[in-house]
């Protein structure tokens, strides 16, 4: 017992005395003293061989010396670290972080939220359908008999037939699909993408987003829908922007018109983009047809409405000054990046 308690004496001495200038050095005095076979672990082990009557005795002398090894071992490492801090390169904590890039809106997306708020200052809710679509929602609903010529206007992407599925052509069909639901009256428009066949360039591609919108109630009339539309151009496109309605024809819509604004870029004299025209196309509107009422439950003796249709890609292109269309779904950073103003 005396040789052993001797032994903890001078282990604990040479703890007290030991340097440790460096990690290697640390390192090795952990492994001496704390390691699963340093002094701390053998020494313990000698309990086997101390008489019973003292082994509290040397239970006290074997804490006091593990207790010291830790705290001597924690006293060198700190010692250490703080050493390091101000001799070698370490973390500047003072440096600014690495930067997280910042997402920002899709333009289509700034384009739509913009057209939106306009109607919606005028008491339009949003309202949103399916973009796997029946025949029947897309076209027969809207006055557009399985043979009637109109369809060739909108080729389409048929998905099955019986049950006949296919990619929507417009968001008309949620038009449909709300005043289904009869209640009365309706002040909606529908954001969405659409689907065509067609050949992907420029200036079309096979896929494009719209915002159609719909007003049905007791006597409404072509002024009331010319009125709406006004103030949308001028909301959007500005003050001095001129405005003219075309005749028409759409299926769905009776009359029907399409309207026209001054062109932004040339102002009315004439340049390539509005073809020499000074005037670009921007939406199909009219006054829904009565059939598309009846077929949707709606007494067209007593409600009458307007509808209007337009594309999301033209105004934004338009707006950003972006020359074709694919760039939208490109999914290209160094595009997307350049949109980061809030509309
Ligand atoms: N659905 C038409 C299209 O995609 C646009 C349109 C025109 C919608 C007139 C309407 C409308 O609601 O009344 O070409």
């Amino acid at each position: 017992m005396e040789e052993i308690l001797a032994q903890i004496a001078r282990h604990s001495e040479e703890m007290r005395t030991l340097e440790t200038p460096d990690a290697e050095s640390l390192e090795a005095f952990r492994i001496r003293f704390l390691g699963p076979k340093g002094l701390v672990k053998a020494l313990m082990g000698e309990m086997k061989n101390v008489s019973a009557d003292r082994r509290k005795e040397f239970g006290l002398a074997m804490n006091a010396f593990k207790t010291q090894a830790e705290q001597r071992y924690e006293t060198l490492r700190e010692a250490l670290s703080v050493g390091a801090d101000t001799s070698g390169p370490a973390i500047d904590n003072t440096l600014p972080g690495d930067p997280l890039p910042t997402g920002s809106r899709h333009p289509i997306t700034l384009m739509r939220n913009r057209i939106v708020s306009i109607f919606r200052r005028l008491g339009f809710a949003v309202a949103e359908g399916p973009e796997i679509e029946d025949d029947w929602h897309n076209f027969t609903a809207l006055n557009l008999d399985e043979d009637h010529p109109a369809r060739d206007m909108q080729d389409t992407f048929y998905l099955s037939k019986g049950p006949d599925r296919l990619l929507r052509t417009h968001t008309s069909n949620v038009q449909i699909r709300e005043m289904q639901k009869g209640s009365l009256p309706i002040r909606i428009v529908c954001p969405g993408r659409v689907y065509r066949n067609e050949t992907v360039s420029a200036r079309s591609h096979c896929f494009f987003h719209q915002v159609e919108g719909l007003y049905i109630d007791e006597g409404v009339s072509f002024a009331d829908l010319k009125q709406t539309l006004y103030f949308f151009v001028k909301e959007m496109f500005g003050e001095d922007v001129k405005i003219r309605f075309r005749p028409s024809f759409f299926p769905f819509t009776e009359p029907s018109a399409e309207m026209d604004i001054s062109c932004l870029l040339c102002h009315g004299d004439g340049c390539a983009v509005c073809k020499r025209t000074g005037w670009l196309e921007i939406l199909g509107c009219g006054m829904v047809h009565p059939n598309v009422l009846t077929n949707c439950g709606i007494d067209p003796d007593k409600y009458n409405g307007f509808a209007f249709g337009m594309g999301i890609e033209r105004p934004a292109m338009l707006k950003y000054g972006i020359t074709d269309i694919r760039l939208f779904s490109e999914n290209d950073v160094r595009f997307l990046q350049q949109f980061t103003a809030a509309l």
